[in-house]
């Protein structure tokens, strides 16, 4: 990309490109922030990370399997489901955690907010959301945007699985907390897992994990580093096959 438009995107996100990236150590609250606490802190069994399974519809059939779903009691309270968007053949696919308010009413993730500054983030590294998938790791919203619950990831994550078959991205990159911990089947802090390359399951299929847009639009003081881990998922997309 060139350098001009990285800049105006790096403004557009609020980082400051006058700012020399090696001046900006992590924030000394990095680690005890709600982003780091551990999924499964108060879970003695870790939530099960389905394998990729050999779904044999289409993309559009999952949909619809998933727009009837009543396997947990989130289907009560929500307007629609919220199962992904973009392209079914997309080599990177973006994972959050939720759907929220604006997402249960439009059937689309990330369009609020923390959407919007989603797509400033994709767009620095020259991504535009209709080309990547998007998707999140439970496809109905928690009532008042709780966290997800163990047993309410159970029972989604094979959908998320079963997605992950039919696109067969080329990268993962995983929105915050949740998504890491659930994807990588880790109760690891958020900050122990960015600044590695894992892999999904037995798929090999490279996954980065980086701050939710949400928890940015809070603590902008951690745009950098989310910024390095963005950088970082470019460089493990252009070393996978
Ligand atoms: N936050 C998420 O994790 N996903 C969405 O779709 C919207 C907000």
């Amino acid at each position: 990309m060139e350098e001009h438009r990285r800049r105006y995107y790096l403004d557009k996100i609020g980082i400051q490109t006058w700012v020399t990236r090696t001046a900006s150590p992590e924030s000394p609250s990095a680690g005890l922030t709600g982003e780091d606490v551990p999924l499964h802190a108060e879970h003695d069994e870790p939530v099960d990370t389905a394998p990729v399974k050999d779904f044999r519809g289409s993309l559009d059939e999952l949909r619809n399997e998933v727009a009837s779903c009543t396997l947990c009691a989130l289907h009560q309270g929500r307007t629609q489901t919220v199962f992904g968007t973009g392209s079914p053949d997309a080599d990177w696919l973006i994972v959050g955690e939720a759907p929220g308010f604006e997402e249960d009413r439009k059937g689309e993730p990330f369009v609020g907010r923390a959407g919007q500054l989603l797509t400033k983030m994709l767009r620095a590294i020259g991504l535009e959301r209709d080309e990547v998938f998007i998707a999140n790791i439970l496809k109905c919203r928690p009532p008042d945007n709780r966290d997800p619950q163990p047993g309410e990831i159970e029972h989604c994550i094979p959908y998320l699985a079963q997605q992950i078959g039919l696109i067969q991205p080329k990268i993962i990159l995983a929105m915050g907390r949740i998504a890491a911990q659930t994807l990588l089947d880790s109760p690891s802090a958020l900050g122990r897992l960015r600044g590695t390359e894992h892999h999904y399951a037995d798929t090999g299929i490279p996954v980065v994990a980086t701050y939710h847009p949400a928890y940015l639009l809070r603590s902008p003081q951690q745009k950098r580093s989310a910024w390095e881990d963005l950088q970082f998922a470019v460089r493990v997309r252009e070393s996978s096959s």
